[in-house]
């Protein structure tokens, strides 16, 4: 099982070349990162978002005569969410060395579990479904276990990234449906202002969850840009919805999705896969692709800490390297705050290991 720090192979591993960074020292600016970005997270998790999936919403006044398919994609998020204990247990266990990540995933397992509920009150809301059927429906789905996409840390956190931003699309295109704004014929002039609200609000969650997994892509990439590139490579090409085998007729869930207009395979390319690749500085797939074919082309000298120059042209180094530092400015300023800065402020330390023009004048 692959931990968040790679095991101590300091005796087999070629020493790091003068001036650049050690992998121990890479993971320990990665884990300060993780840790710095948890704690602002989670004060800002209580200031602004902190809802109950009970008392924030009016849900004697949810539309009783919502159209089947509404229920039926309403029952999917809930399916889907219920699995929150086995998301939230498995991931902390695979981060569990890392304070910054496993206090987060405790965090945001809390998060994940109101919107189990906030997704379970509407179906129940809805009039559609009495509570015997719930009951029967969540001992089905307790019944499977969810298990990690991936064995190793860094594709987990990869694919959180997309995961994360596919869930808020879906809620926000649910959103705009109970809005009354669906061109469907099916779904038009339907509306229902209580589940455009829990939609919206969770929605929010699925952004502030996407943004902190995102800074975390980002952080991997600064200080491990190849490794990172082939988990993004990995986990795009065999993306799906979390819960997909174990949630029952997922295929009549995600067919009555597609056609309600709220997600598809056009959506990840475009609304997904796009939005994060220009968050990364990636800049498509085929270059994705281009730039690993071309790094695996030449020869890696000595095995040593060196990376060929055609990684660095894969991506936009320089944007990721402007997202870590804005990264950090947010911590520092937060820490500053706190007076945290009085005794053990966060740094950015830049990586040397970038071929740069103004590194060569300064030798
Ligand atoms: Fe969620
Ligand atoms: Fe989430």
């Amino acid at each position: 099982m692959a931990d968040v720090m790679p095991p101590n192979m300091l005796n087999d591993r070629p020493r790091t070349p003068a001036g650049l960074l050690s992998n121990a020292e890479k993971d320990r600016l990665i884990e300060r990162g993780f840790l710095g970005l948890y704690r602002w997270y989670t004060a800002r998790s209580q200031e602004t978002r902190n809802w109950n999936p009970d008392r924030s919403f009016d849900w004697r006044a949810m539309n009783k005569d919502l159209p089947p398919e509404l229920i039926t994609v309403i029952q999917g998020f809930f399916a889907v969410e219920q699995y929150a204990p086995d998301f939230t247990s498995n991931l902390i266990h695979l981060v569990r060395r890392s304070h910054g990540r496993s206090h987060f995933q405790m965090r945001w397992g809390s998060e994940e579990e109101k919107h189990a509920d906030a997704w379970e009150n509407a179906v129940l809301f809805s009039g559609q479904r009495s509570p015997q059927w719930i009951a029967e429906y969540k001992d089905r789905l307790k019944s499977q276990t969810w298990e990690l996409p991936f064995p190793d840390a860094i594709h987990n956190l990869v694919y959180t990234v997309f995961q994360e931003r596919a869930t808020q699309l879906n809620y926000l295109n649910m959103m705009k449906i109970a809005q009354g704004k669906s061109d469907k014929p099916h779904l038009r002039g339907v509306t229902d202002p209580v589940l455009a609200k829990v939609a919206q609000t969770i929605a929010v969650d699925e952004a502030a969850h996407y943004n902190f997994f995102l800074e975390g892509v980002r952080m991997y990439l600064y200080y491990y840009p190849e490794r990172t590139l082939n988990a993004i490579r990995n986990v795009i090409g065999q993306f799906s919805m979390p819960a997909a085998t174990l949630v029952p007729n997922w295929e009549h869930f995600y067919e009555t999705v597609y056609r309600a207009g709220i997600y598809g395979p056009r959506d990840f390319q475009r609304d997904v896969m796009q939005v994060a690749f220009r968050n990364m500085g990636i800049e498509s797939r085929k270059a994705l692709e281009e730039g690993i074919r071309k790094t695996r082309e030449v020869p890696d000298f000595d095995g040593g800490n060196f990376k060929t120059t055609a990684i660095w042209d894969t991506f936009d180094y320089g944007a990721v390297e402007g997202d870590v530092r804005r990264l950090h400015v947010k911590i520092q300023d937060y820490e500053k705050e706190i007076g945290f800065d009085l005794y053990d402020p966060t740094e950015f330390i830049e990586n040397p290991e970038k071929p740069a023009s103004t590194q060569a004048a300064d030798d």
